[in-house]
């Protein structure tokens, strides 16, 4: 399955209500709301508020990424998201903070940034749902994408199907029509997508997206 979550960082939050039905009219499976502090990374983006007011106006999904400096300090703030995902760098003990996860009834996604290396997570992959490869430096969108962390999915996806295990493979940042594409090639299934979802008609980028992603489906 494909899934694809449209980044409301890239909306006109003027209108967020109206960017957000229009993505939801094109497919999306949920939204990806980043919550930035001005210290993991330097920028500012939404907070648990934005949760709540998007619960009114959508049935779909929240995934709240946690782009902060001390995510366990507010994850019970998030216990309203479906997914909370957080950055593996940015907890002392991830395995703890996973556990904390789940006891506020949440699904669990880590992220690994670029100059990350995933091997180190091995442990925990057989209690994550998602496991977000960045291709971007996290705080900003609209920056291209790094096709090197592809080797991070693909190892990904051979881990996945020796172990039998069945986390989604995600990538956040720079994904586009044709990225998104390179990405399903080497074995993602959850792509986050800002810039190119909240462009033009977002119905219809968020349709394209899907299709283009659908064209390269592995079937392994
Ligand atoms: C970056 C965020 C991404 C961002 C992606 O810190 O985690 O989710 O919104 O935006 P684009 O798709 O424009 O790179
Ligand atoms: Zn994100």
């Amino acid at each position: 399955m494909l899934h694809l979550s449209p980044s409301i960082l890239a909306a006109d939050t003027a209108n967020l209500a109206v960017a957000v039905c229009a993505a939801e009219a094109g497919g999306a499976d949920s939204l990806h709301i980043d919550i930035m502090d001005g210290h993991y990374v330097a920028n500012y983006a939404f907070s648990p508020k934005t949760l709540a007011d998007l619960r009114r106006v959508t049935t779909l999904p929240l995934h709240a990424h946690l782009e902060v400096g001390n995510p366990d300090a507010v994850l019970s703030l998030f216990a309203a998201a479906d997914m909370i995902i957080v950055q593996e760098d940015a907890t002392p003990n991830l395995t703890s903070t996973i556990a904390a996860i789940r006891r506020l009834g949440c699904a669990v996604g880590v992220a690994v940034n670029r100059n990350r290396s995933v091997e180190p997570l091995l442990p925990v992959l057989d209690r994550v749902d998602l496991l977000l490869v960045m291709a971007v430096e996290p705080g900003f969108g609209g920056q291209p994408f790094d096709a090197s962390v592809l080797d991070k999915v693909r190892w990904l996806h051979a881990q996945r199907a020796s172990s039998r295990l069945d986390f989604a493979i995600g990538v956040d940042g720079g994904v586009n029509l044709s990225t998104i594409a390179l990405s399903v090639a080497a074995g993602a299934d959850f792509f986050a997508v800002g810039s190119a979802a909240f462009t033009g008609d977002i119905t219809e980028s968020v349709r394209q997206l899907r299709a283009a992603a659908s064209a390269n489906r592995r079937l392994t």
